[in-house]
């Protein structure tokens, strides 16, 4: 069993940050969201792993490293342009070959193993009735915004329809999914969509219509695609849910520690207050501030007489002065700083080396 992760995309619904950055890399509870899903592939035993890289290329492949330091290969594979996700097996072909795979959309977090998931398949694989591919599902509230799947009363899938107008289920099709090389005759069947992309919904109906068998699992744990401000946000409150409290950096005695907070080493906390779950990276400056739940903020970050809730604040960003920011998605070596103290919310999403300053 091989792994295909998808790095590459436009990632235009997290501009400004994506101007400048692989989506995949904005990190959740201080951790980019790629590497929940490499860790999941391994932990499901699984260390050939080919990664579709675009135009954010060299900062993804810097990120990843060869694989060494994960016990996995890795296999990076250029994509010139986000022509799809069947587009992204199609160009994976010679990396597959023969072998069955795991398809894995590098911006979306599962909360179950993908172990679980991959062995169903490989039983499921020894059958009489092997299926040739098998899809994730998750029920969801609002079905017409996302790939749906219809199913015959015996569970196999009938029919996927991309965000229905009328939805056949409420089950739509999670970024997780696994292929035997039948899927490689698919994707070269299939014509671009309207869209000018080659899905990989069209892919799994060819499977249907040719008669193939298409299994599905359906999610019972949560599952974010974290491609937007408010999902992301979202998954960094979930993961910072697991946290335990670690103290590594300094804390003075001047400052209240309140639930579930993690001071990572060579962090300095002073006068203030951290109220977890939350994260402080390594070198962060803390001062005269309160920090709110579901807060990560990165390495090498200042804050100083503010109040932050509810935000991923990146690597080497400055918060000088704010009165209140919350939900919020600041970018990288940013500053956002105010001369004159309003009493003001702010809901800000801030891309790589802004300045903001607020009158
Ligand atoms: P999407 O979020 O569907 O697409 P996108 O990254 O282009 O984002 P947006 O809609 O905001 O412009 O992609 C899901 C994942 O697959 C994501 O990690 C990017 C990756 N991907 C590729 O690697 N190549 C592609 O051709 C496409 C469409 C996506």
């Amino acid at each position: 069993m091989k792994a295909l992760i998808l790095a590459g995309g436009a990632g235009t619904r997290l501009r400004p940050i994506t101007h400048t950055s692989a989506k995949q890399l904005v990190p959740v509870a201080n951790k980019p969201i790629l590497f929940y899903g490499i860790e999941a592939m391994i932990a499901a035993g699984i260390t050939q792993i080919g990664v579709i890289v675009g135009d954010t290329r060299v900062e993804v492949m810097e990120a990843l490293g060869d694989g060494r330091q994960w016990g996995a290969d890795f296999t990076f594979i250029a994509q010139d342009a986000p022509l799809g996700l069947a587009h992204c097996v199609l160009i994976a072909a010679d990396f597959l070959g023969d072998d069955d795979f795991v398809m894995y959309l590098g911006d979306n977090l599962l909360e179950q193993d993908l172990g679980a998931f991959v062995r169903a398949f490989e039983q499921a694989r020894t059958t009489d009735e092997p299926p040739t591919a098998q899809i994730l599902l998750k029920r969801v509230p609002d079905p017409h915004r996302f790939g749906i799947a219809e199913l015959d009363t015996a569970g196999n899938v009938v029919r996927l329809v991309e965000k229905p107008a009328d939805p056949p289920s409420d089950l739509a099709l999670v970024g997780v999914y696994l292929f035997d090389s039948t899927i490689l005759e698919a994707v070269r069947a299939i014509a671009p969509s309207p869209r000018g992309e080659l899905e990989i919904t069209d892919a799994i109906q060819w499977l249907v219509d040719q008669g193939r068998r298409v299994r599905q699992e359906e999610l019972t744990g949560w599952w974010i695609d974290t491609g937007k401000l408010t999902p992301l946000l979202e998954a960094n409150r979930l993961l910072l849910e697991r946290i335990e409290t670690r103290l590594d950096g300094s804390v003075d005695d001047a400052s209240i520690i309140d639930g579930r907070v993690v001071v990572e080493d060579g962090a300095v906390i002073k006068h203030s207050t951290l109220r977890g779950p939350l994260v402080i990276g390594t070198g962060t400056v803390i001062e005269h501030s309160f920090i709110g739940p579901f807060s990560a903020i990165g390495n090498g970050c200042e804050v100083r007489n503010s109040e932050v809730e509810h935000s991923v604040i990146m690597d080497g960003s400055r918060i000088i002065d704010i009165q209140r920011l919350e939900d919020s998605l600041i970018g990288k070596e940013a500053v956002v700083s105010r001369s004159q103290v309003r009493p003001r919310a702010l809901r800000l999403m801030v891309g790589d080396h802004c300045q903001i300053d607020v009158e």
